[in-house]
């Protein structure tokens, strides 16, 4: 898929600004932003729910308004009707998308099981759990066998055990295909794609795939937790050599260094010789985090 700015204005308002990005076939991309970033309104445009004020989209080379024949979407608070069960609905959704009944049913029968609600077909989806409904609503965007599987917010309003079976689905369904997934939860966003597009006030601020924008902005940090207050000797090894940068708040100091190797020999040295209280000791890599916080701090 090719975007090419894309815009749309609510009377003075400019949700989303002269947005371009491409999505490769077989990727898996996040698209993030905080809240009000113009996520939705970026995928209800893709998804042919929204008109944009202007730009142009096209799909496998081929430019036109609506794509929904090739495209599978899960709203960000999708509706269902509550009286209906499972089966009724899936059906309902494939014939409204120009199946036949029969294929509907075949095809509901077969996304059932993948989605691991196969036993709840006959139960009336009122009585789903918020983790059933997000499977049930992914469902109905496969009906159809879609090129492109958009899904708006997938895990942000569910619970822990939810949200990882969501991420879990996420991995198996990107195997056979292409995925867009809105978010604003990083570290789901590093656990299951490829590349990433950042948007803050409707406006593109970094794309990329994930490996290369890990290498450019990713940073070796050691972080230090203890029984008191630490900040004053975090003061004293800022000037460190292999120390880039330090921070100290409540009981964790967040060393940021240049070699992880020479940084841990003398920090070990430094906490034996002071005999500093420390409560634990962590070697890590800074995450997609840092950087969004830079892009949303601009
Ligand atoms: N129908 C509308 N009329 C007026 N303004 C709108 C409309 N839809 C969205 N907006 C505005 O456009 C901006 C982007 O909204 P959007 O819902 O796309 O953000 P989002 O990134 O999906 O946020 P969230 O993470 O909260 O879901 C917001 O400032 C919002 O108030
Ligand atoms: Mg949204």
């Amino acid at each position: 898929m090719e975007v090419q700015s894309l815009t749309k204005s609510f009377g003075k308002h400019v949700a989303v600004n002269d947005l371009s990005f491409s999505i490769e076939e077989g990727h898996c991309v996040a698209l993030l932003g905080a809240n009000g970033a113009g996520k939705t309104t970026t995928l209800e445009m893709l998804a042919s729910l929204q008109k944009p004020t202007k730009g142009s989209v096209s799909f496998l080379g081929v430019e036109k308004k609506d794509f929904r024949e090739d495209i599978g979407y899960l709203p960000q608070y999708p509706v269902f009707f509550s009286w209906m069960n499972a089966m009724e609905y899936l059906v309902l959704m494939g014939e409204l998308s120009g199946m036949s009944k029969a294929k509907a049913m075949a095809r509901a029968d077969e996304l059932l099981e993948l989605l691991g609600i196969a036993d709840a077909k006959k139960r009336k989806i009122g009585g789903f759990s918020g983790g059933m409904k997000q499977r049930l609503g992914i469902a109905q965007a496969l009906i159809h066998e879609p090129k492109l599987l958009m899904l708006d917010e997938p895990v942000s309003a569910l619970d822990p055990v939810g949200r990882r079976e969501i991420l879990e689905l996420m991995k198996l369904l990107k195997e056979t295909t292409t995925i867009l997934f809105s978010t604003h939860i990083l570290h789901d966003a590093e656990e299951v794609c490829d590349d990433v597009i950042m948007i803050h006030k409707g406006e593109l601020a970094v794309s990329g795939s994930l490996s290369e924008l890990r290498r450019k902005h990713q940073e070796d940090v050691i972080v230090i937790a203890a029984d008191e207050n630490l900040d004053a000797w975090a003061g004293s090894i800022e000037s460190w050599d292999v120390v880039s940068k330090v921070i100290s708040a409540n009981d964790k100091v967040e060393i940021y260094v240049k070699s992880v190797a020479e940084a841990r020999t003398q920090l070990l040295a430094e906490i034996n010789e002071k005999q500093l209280p420390i409560t634990s000791f962590t070697v890590g890599q800074t995450s997609l985090e840092g950087l969004f916080m830079e892009v949303v701090g601009r």
